[in-house]
């Protein structure tokens, strides 16, 4: 006899835990749960839902949209050929259905393109999408500092806090582990809004499981710049492990969390927290990342 889910009989969606497509969607409210309850009174917050139109974010907003919080979404126009126009879209039908203030940020009105960033890898000493998140990161931080938000939120999965954990052991940098808590804290004297990872304890396989389940359109475009995936590849490892060894990357990730972070643990020594020369906003050396990027890219095209 075919198995049924444990709670209600009913047919499963995800056999590992033997659960239907109602009590996936409860499994994961419950995980979000335990990550919001953290925020004492969320529901006066003003947060920012970051929705790149791919499947953990449309899932998340949809999660998140039906609890009466008080929010926005924030999509970042990255202008890649193909893929980009494609993700405005499914997100501009999602804020309109459901009638949520949708803010875009369109890259190119910064003056580049993710296409300048691909032809400056070597001048950056970094791949493209390493780029792309530390623009995208700087630009959530900057527009919900600059509009009054208390927290961005983004879907970032428990895949992707583990690949983070193994990136900052692989590359001897525990600067990674700011990112391996499922909240990070405003300070606004620092213009540092907070970040709310609702997903952290969410495995990516059941994220997607329950934005099919809710049958939310989503954009499934991998990113065109994406050579030789570090992360993927990590990601894949990781996944083996977890076949092997059940619970392996939560466990991975509380251990990570737990080692002292001291100065000969991080590339850059992390020294006072500086603020940028130029913009202002928060830094680990004289100038930040998004500045240097953009000056770089100026001068470049100067030259041109
Ligand atoms: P990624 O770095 O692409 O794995 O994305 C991690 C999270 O960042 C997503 O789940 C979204 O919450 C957010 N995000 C990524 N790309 C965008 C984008 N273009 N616009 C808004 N949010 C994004
Ligand atoms: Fe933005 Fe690859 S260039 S994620
Ligand atoms: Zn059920
Ligand atoms: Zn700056």
């Amino acid at each position: 006899m075919a198995k049924k889910c444990r709670f209600c009989k009913g047919p499963l969606v995800y056999p590992e835990e033997r659960l239907c497509a109602v009590h996936l969607a409860k499994y994961v409210e419950k995980r979000v749960d335990k990550v919001l309850e953290k925020v004492m009174g969320l529901k006066e917050k003003k947060l920012l839902v970051a929705v790149s139109g791919g499947k953990d974010s449309m899932g998340l907003a949809h999660l998140l949209s039906r609890k009466g919080l008080n929010l926005e979404l924030l999509h970042i126009d990255l202008g890649i050929p193909c893929s980009s126009a494609p993700a405005l879209t499914v997100v501009k039908a999602f804020a309109e259905a459901r009638k949520l203030k949708l803010n875009v940020i369109t890259l190119a009105d910064w003056g580049f393109t993710v296409e300048n960033l691909n032809n400056c890898q070597s001048l950056f000493k970094s791949n493209t999408c390493s780029l792309c998140g530390s623009v995208k990161r700087y630009l959530f931080n900057r527009f919900a500092h600059e509009q009054g938000f208390d927290f961005v939120v983004t879907a970032h999965n428990q895949d992707d806090i583990a690949a983070f954990a193994v990136m900052g052991i692989s590359a001897g940098d525990l600067r990674y582990t700011s990112k391996l808590e499922p909240i990070s804290w405003p300070e606004s004297e620092r213009k540092t809004v907070g970040r709310i990872r609702p997903y952290f304890y969410v495995p990516e396989k059941v994220s997607l499981l329950y934005t099919l389940t809710q049958e939310l359109p989503y954009h499934d475009g991998k990113c065109p710049y994406l050579t030789g995936n570090k992360q993927g590849d990590i990601k894949s490892a990781l996944l083996q492990m977890e076949t092997t060894s059940p619970g392996f990357r939560q466990h991975l990730v509380k251990f990570v969390r737990k080692v002292p972070v001291s100065d000969s643990h991080l590339q850059v020594s992390s020294g006072q927290p500086n603020s940028c020369r130029v913009c202002g906003y928060p830094t680990a050396i004289d100038i930040c990342r998004f500045c240097r990027i953009c000056e770089g890219l100026s001068n470049q095209s100067q030259h041109q």
